[in-house]
């Protein structure tokens, strides 16, 4: 039988104080709501998410993360309990149950939802997710008695007796998907929030002879986000989170809480990783590869025991071969490297293909742009571009073709030549003392004045 999933995206966010749409706010360079996906990434069912405000922004983004994904709009924004009912016509006819979450929590974890699916499993008709509180604030109460939740009651109706418990409820629900929507159409709103609150469905349930149970997870998870400051603090979460996920995975990382990761990193058992090193998104190093302090990568992809960096800025579509050597203050941008290619020191290559075993000397340049177009740049295999080559695109260099220092390229190269494309050196004999005495004696008539 399969899960379905309702993500709930409506709330406006106002406490985000931002023109940007609350899911759409990232931690490691992904939006809220992707992070949340990912906590159902196991379910088997449809996904629904629930969008209101800036709607038009969040749906573009569900759907160019996920073209599967059903986007329901809640044109006003009447409580929890409405937004669920708004996925009721898109899941009319599917059987099996569904979890509903929020595109503020981004840290709920698979195995949580795995417990509650074994409550379930184990005949619970409804499921809901609790915590212990540290602090349990505004949050909803739960009244239990043993697992069973009798009915959650919202921090604004609660009295003194029930804000004294610290059994919260994280908003995180799993029940049969039929008897769900049978049971949210049938909320009111008679409360202190005037809201249709998705929390009345735990009492509901009850009256009803239902079978209603709390399974718990730590508070941890159940971090939302609702201003600037929980968005630096997930931020921080996820992190150290992540860097612990590498070293337990065989990574080497010198300093740790220095290096940032994006929410799609992928790196290989015994890389290296040197301190100050930012992960962008879209990036996976291959076993055995060093990247070096200070280095930005973002969309790339580092072949087995390529060293990069110190200083090293590889952009969308860097494409490392094994063995290749990107060195300090190198750019590399939508460009293949070849197995064991060299661009060790103060290049921008971008557009290009570098073939096998070519070295690309000091100081060389792939002019792609034109001001208008980007043109591609091709260089064969064991090449050698001496320092300081212009290579003005679109241009082809032969395999084991050569350039002299300085030269700009601007015809291809074939196959083994060599292309000279600079002004011819002359010497002029003496020349050199005779300019320094004239312009010392014109520095010492000047001091004298
Ligand atoms: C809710 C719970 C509360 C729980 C808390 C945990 C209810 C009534 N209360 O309260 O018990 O302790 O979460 O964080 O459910 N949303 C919509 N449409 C709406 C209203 C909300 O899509 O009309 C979405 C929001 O975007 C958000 C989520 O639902 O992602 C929760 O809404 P929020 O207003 O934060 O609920 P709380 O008052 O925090
Ligand atoms: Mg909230």
């Amino acid at each position: 039988m399969s899960t379905h999933l309702i993500l709930l995206a409506a709330g406006e966010g106002t406490r985000m104080q931002s023109e940007r749409p609350k899911v759409l706010h990232e931690i490691a360079a992904a939006p809220l709501f992707a992070h949340a996906l990912a906590s159902a990434e196991d379910l088997d069912g449809q996904r629904v998410i629930v969008v209101g405000h800036g709607g038009d922004k969040v749906r573009a983004a569900a759907l160019a993360l996920d073209e599967n994904i059903q986007v329901v709009e809640q044109t006003e924004q009447l409580g929890t309990g409405h937004a669920v009912a708004m996925a009721a016509p898109v899941l009319a006819d599917a059987s099996g149950d569904t979890v509903i979450l929020y595109g503020d929590t981004p840290f709920i974890q698979p195995d949580t939802l795995c417990k509650m699916q074994t409550a379930r499993d184990a005949g619970a008709d409804v499921v809901f997710l609790g915590f212990e509180a540290a602090d349990p604030a505004r949050y909803g109460r739960m009244v239990t008695d043993g697992t069973v939740l009798l009915k959650i009651v919202e921090w604004k109706d609660a009295d003194d007796a029930t804000r004294a418990i610290s059994l919260c409820n994280s908003g995180v629900v799993l029940a049969g998907t039929k008897t769900l929507l049978r049971l949210v159409e049938a909320l009111g709103n008679d409360n202190a929030a005037g809201e249709y609150y998705l929390t009345d469905v735990a009492a509901l349930a009850q009256s009803e002879g239902l079978r209603v149970e709390v399974v718990t997870c730590d508070e941890a998870e159940t971090l939302g986000v609702n201003s600037r400051a929980d968005l630096a603090f997930a931020e921080r979460v996820f992190q150290s989170r992540a860097r612990a996920a590498a070293l337990a995975t065989g990574v080497t990382l010198q300093a740790p809480e220095t290096v940032y990761f994006s929410k799609d990193t992928v790196i290989g058992r015994d890389a290296e990783i040197e301190p100050n090193v930012v992960f962008g998104p879209g990036v996976t190093i291959e076993s055995g590869a060093r990247i070096r302090a200070f280095s930005h990568l973002e969309g790339c992809h580092v072949g087995a025991r390529a060293v990069v960096g110190p200083y090293a800025r590889l952009r969308p579509g860097a494409e490392l071969s094994n063995d290749t050597r990107v060195g300090n203050f190198v750019e590399i941008k939508n460009t293949q490297v070849g197995e064991g290619a060299k661009v060790n020191h103060l290049s921008y290559i971008g557009d290009a293909s570098v073939g096998a075993k070519t070295n690309i000397g000091a100081g060389t340049i792939t002019c792609n742009y034109d001001g208008v177009f980007k043109h591609r740049t091709e260089i064969g295999e064991r090449v050698f571009i001496g320092s300081n080559t212009m290579l003005v695109a679109p241009v082809s260099v032969g395999h084991e073709a050569m350039t002299a220092t300085g030269t700009v390229v601007t015809r291809d190269i074939p196959e083994g030549d060599m292309a000279v494309g600079r002004a011819r050196q002359e010497n002029k004999p003496g020349l050199a003392r005779k300019l320094f005495s004239k312009l010392r004696a014109a520095k010492a008539a000047k001091s004298g004045e």
